[in-house]
């Protein structure tokens, strides 16, 4: 199969709402990450998109809608989520809702609820007003890679399983939505993103953090959202990440990175554009500005993406304060090391 990549033209969004009505996929642009899409009430073309990312059959897909009252038919909305909708909705916030029976069980894994969410990005939003369908869509990369925050990072994925991208150039998010399980009586983050929980407490009065955010799930423990289950966004390489004080952890990244170098491995630094002078004439990736960690947001999946193309084995990274959208980027850190964390004073002794 051909994999055309086109922007996201009136022509080129009829052509992906035909593809999309036909059962097929279409790659697309949101705020956070590319999405694979796929009509989310046809259970035939859901399972394309398990099939073209070789993704688990028992790992649940967000369904995306266009405005609010496409969740009525899908899901039944509580009080507390159609307050959420209000304020969040459109933006990177995905709600956790029981499913109504015309959803069907392959887009939820089975599950009892449904993930909504409704994107802001404008050509997303186009695809889908021009459908007018409910579309399944988990991220568009294949499964175990960082999601893919560029179009070129779909192509590399996806290149011969799918007949469409929508190129709308770089998510300015870069990590995924929020996903907030409001099916029970306190609302609970399963995974961090864009709608921080700062931001959650605005509307609510209490916000649970699932243990499995910044910790592995513990031998035996169930995983509410089955995603955290897998192996991802894992690079090929060994993801090490040191805390501690500022001049502890630089001095530790550059003894870490020249001991990885004497032993023979292809090395690299995560750090902000800040650290750079103390890290010497070492192989630096900047996560951005120090100050702006949305930067570091919207860097880290291209970052990981490129440690695999360059052959990195060993990556030594800093970490960052886990408030605001520090939640997200600590758990994606997190799980792309295999949660494995050391205290910089520990290397240093
Ligand atoms: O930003 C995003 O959310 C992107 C864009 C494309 O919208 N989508 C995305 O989808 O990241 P995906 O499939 O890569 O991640 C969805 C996560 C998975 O961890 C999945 O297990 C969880 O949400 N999830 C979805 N529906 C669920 C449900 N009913 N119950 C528990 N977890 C669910
Ligand atoms: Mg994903």
């Amino acid at each position: 199969m051909n994999t055309l990549c086109l922007p996201p033209t009136p022509d080129a969004l009829q052509k992906a709402a035909m593809i999309l009505r036909d059962g097929g996929l279409v790659a697309f642009p949101t705020e956070t990450v590319y999405g694979l899409g796929a009509n989310a009430l046809n259970a035939a073309a859901v399972a394309g998109i398990f099939k073209a990312k070789d993704r688990p059959q028992d790992n649940p897909l967000i369904v995306h809608i266009s405005q609010r009252e496409q969740a009525l038919p899908l899901c039944h909305v509580s009080g507390t989520a159609q307050r959420l909708m209000d304020m969040f909705f459109p933006g990177p916030l995905t709600l956790l809702m029981k499913k109504k029976a015309i959803v069907p069980d392959i887009t939820t894994a089975g599950l009892d609820s449904v993930g909504i969410r409704m994107p802001s990005h404008p050509a997303a939003r186009a695809m889908l007003e021009t459908v007018q369908l409910p579309i399944a869509a988990p991220s568009a990369n294949r499964s175990g890679k960082p999601s893919p925050t560029t179009a070129a990072h779909v192509l590399s994925d996806m290149a011969g399983r799918i007949p469409l991208i929508l190129d709308g150039g770089a998510c300015q998010v870069g990590v995924e939505s929020t996903v907030l399980d409001v099916t029970g009586d306190i609302p609970m983050i399963l995974r961090p993103g864009g709608v921080t929980r700062e931001m959650l407490l605005t509307v609510l009065q209490k916000v649970d953090v699932a243990p499995s955010v910044l910790a592995p799930l513990k031998e035996g423990e169930r995983a509410l959202s089955p995603g955290m289950r897998y192996k991802h966004y894992a690079p090929e390489g060994a993801l090490t990440l040191v805390d501690g004080a500022h001049q502890d952890v630089m001095a530790a990244l550059a003894a870490c990175y020249d001991k990885a170098k004497l032993d023979g491995k292809r090395a690299a630094i995560f750090a902000f554009l800040e650290d750079k002078p103390f890290l010497g004439e070492r192989y630096v990736l900047s996560l951005g500005s120090r100050r702006r960690p949305e930067e570091m947001a919207g860097r880290l999946f291209a970052l990981l993406r490129q440690m695999d193309e360059e052959k990195i084995t060993a990556i030594f990274s800093v970490v960052v304060d886990t408030r605001d959208i520090g939640l997200a980027i600590m758990n994606r850190l997190g799980r792309a090391a295999g949660f494995h964390l050391i205290n910089a004073q520990e290397v240093l002794e």
